[in-house]
């Protein structure tokens, strides 16, 4: 599948430069495996948040690809999961991730997807828009994660969008401890704010509006 620029393919499809009303597809790419995992939580509010012109999926599972290794991509190719993340990436408007911080930095999990997803020809990233979110146990919320993130992601060529932040620190405080709802009035106003931001920010981009 080649890679197109943000929404030509619409384009070159339709014949047509979409309007306004058009919805944005959002990939959302969570970077907790854990079932009671706060960024998952915070993923699964997103379509509650964001403008009505926003549709969230998930991205595929990357939990189960191999730690990435040269010699497996040369002899076999790439893990088919892993070309169905990819897929998932190319066909999107946009890319919103959701991720802890691990060590101050990227989980281990999606920067070894980020590395397999680097190594493929039409570069699935290039020219995606991207926002990160994050949630975390400390004071700094993940923030040294997305810094980590940025620095990544620019390497393949993303359009990174910069504010406003979301980073939820002292996650455990700011969740339901039952149902994991996202229940701090702040943290829901500056998740509304970034998507609404952000919804301007991808449609600048695209073309779509
Ligand atoms: C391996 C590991 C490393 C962690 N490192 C950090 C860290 O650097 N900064 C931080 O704020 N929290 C750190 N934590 C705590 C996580 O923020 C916390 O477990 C959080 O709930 C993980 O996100 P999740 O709920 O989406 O799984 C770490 C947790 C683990 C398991």
């Amino acid at each position: 599948m080649v890679n197109p620029a943000p929404c030509a393919w619409r384009r070159r499809k339709g014949g047509l430069i979409l309007a306004n009303s058009d919805k944005l597809d959002m990939l959302v790419i969570c970077g907790s495996l854990r079932k009671g995992s706060y960024n998952a939580a915070l993923a699964r509010m997103l379509p509650k948040l964001a403008p009505g012109s926003m549709a969230f999926r998930p991205a595929p599972p990357f939990d189960d690809f191999p730690h990435y290794n040269f010699d497996i991509q040369n002899s076999t190719g790439f893990p088919a999961g892993v070309t169905a993340f990819a897929d998932a990436i190319r066909s999107a408007d946009a890319i919103i991730i959701v991720s802890p911080e691990y060590n101050w930095s990227i989980p281990g999990a999606l920067k070894n997807a980020i590395d397999w997803v680097s190594r493929m020809k039409d570069q699935p990233f290039a020219n995606k828009p991207v926002a990160v979110q994050s949630a975390a146990g400390g004071l700094l919320g993940g923030a040294r994660m997305q810094y980590h993130l940025r620095q990544s992601l620019i390497s393949v060529d993303v359009i990174w969008f910069g504010r406003p932040e979301v980073i939820v620190n002292f996650a455990a405080k700011k969740f339901d401890e039952k149902t994991l709802e996202l229940t701090d009035q702040p943290t829901i106003d500056m998740v509304k704010a970034q998507l609404a931001a952000f919804e301007k920010f991808v449609r600048l981009i695209c073309g779509k509006g």
